[in-house]
């Protein structure tokens, strides 16, 4: 598939550089992801390319890596005894998703094609005000497939660093599945512990969004201060999202051992 099959070209004019609704565009998603750390774009994608996508996650999923474990919110996965059992570093909650690795992604998927597209990294950049992004180059990280079975979920956390992240909706769950976020949760300078274990604890639900639930939907959010989930799946409908990352400098590659805790041992350098 070419581009024009992949993007709603007629909503989103991206590959036309002197486009104004392009402009209005990348002005009005540069300043929802300032302000409220996230931004939407529904309908980015086809319906046509989304069925391709959905059919090869669905083939590939017996491949896929099933990462399931107990952790806390800051990705911990070690209790910290120094603490109260309630704070939120001792909070543990489960965490079990399907990942399907780049490499395990045909060259021709309209996945690749998406995310290696000039037009798609270019807007991109603009949204997140750098002058150029550059693809990532490790073999498994680029762009990804993550798929939740029946009861999977991804529980509250923060991102570990502070630039952003890329989804694409490509096929939402049958019940649940929701991707919940609570702005502003904490900042750079206060962890904000106290409202970060009332949000954790379900008395915050007032300050929770449910953000890019429809299928096409592209979202760009800063996961770093913003403590984010993906609720309980329910149903036999793979919920599927994809998951892309450009980066600030060219040649970048992932860290081999922070790879095998997402892809699996299969990725482990042996030497
Ligand atoms: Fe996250």
């Amino acid at each position: 598939m070419d581009i024009q099959d992949i993007v709603n070209l007629d909503l989103y004019p991206v590959t036309d550089p002197e486009a104004p609704a392009r402009a209005e565009l990348i002005a009005q998603c540069r300043t929802d992801l300032q302000d409220k750390l996230y931004c939407t774009l529904p309908n980015f994608v086809t319906t046509s390319a989304l069925a391709v996508m959905a059919a090869e996650a669905t083939h590939l999923q017996s491949m896929a890596y099933h990462n399931n474990a107990l952790r806390n919110c800051y990705l911990h996965r070690q209790l910290d005894p120094t603490l109260s059992d309630d704070h939120p570093r001792n909070l543990q909650d489960r965490s079990s998703t399907r990942m399907i690795a780049y490499d395990q992604i045909p060259e021709t998927s309209p996945l690749r094609t998406f995310y290696h597209h000039n037009a798609v990294r270019s807007l991109v950049a603009g949204i997140v005000g750098e002058g150029e992004l550059f693809d990532n180059e490790d073999p498994y990280q680029p762009a990804n497939y993550v798929c939740y079975q029946d009861s999977d979920e991804s529980s509250w956390h923060f991102d570990a660093d502070n630039s952003f992240t890329m989804t694409l909706m490509i096929q939402p769950a049958l019940q649940g599945g929701e991707f919940e976020m609570s702005p502003h949760t904490r900042t750079d300078t206060d962890q904000n512990y106290d409202h970060v274990a009332r949000v954790l604890r379900g008395e915050r639900n007032d300050t929770v969004l449910s953000v890019g639930r429809e299928p096409g939907a592209l979202c760009l959010f800063r996961g770093c201060n913003s403590l984010h989930r993906v609720t309980p799946v329910g149903g036999d409908t793979l919920r599927i999202m994809g998951v892309f990352v450009y980066e600030f400098r060219a040649g970048v590659k992932g860290d081999p051992e922070v790879n095998a805790t997402i892809y699996g041992p299969r990725v482990m350098v042996r030497v």
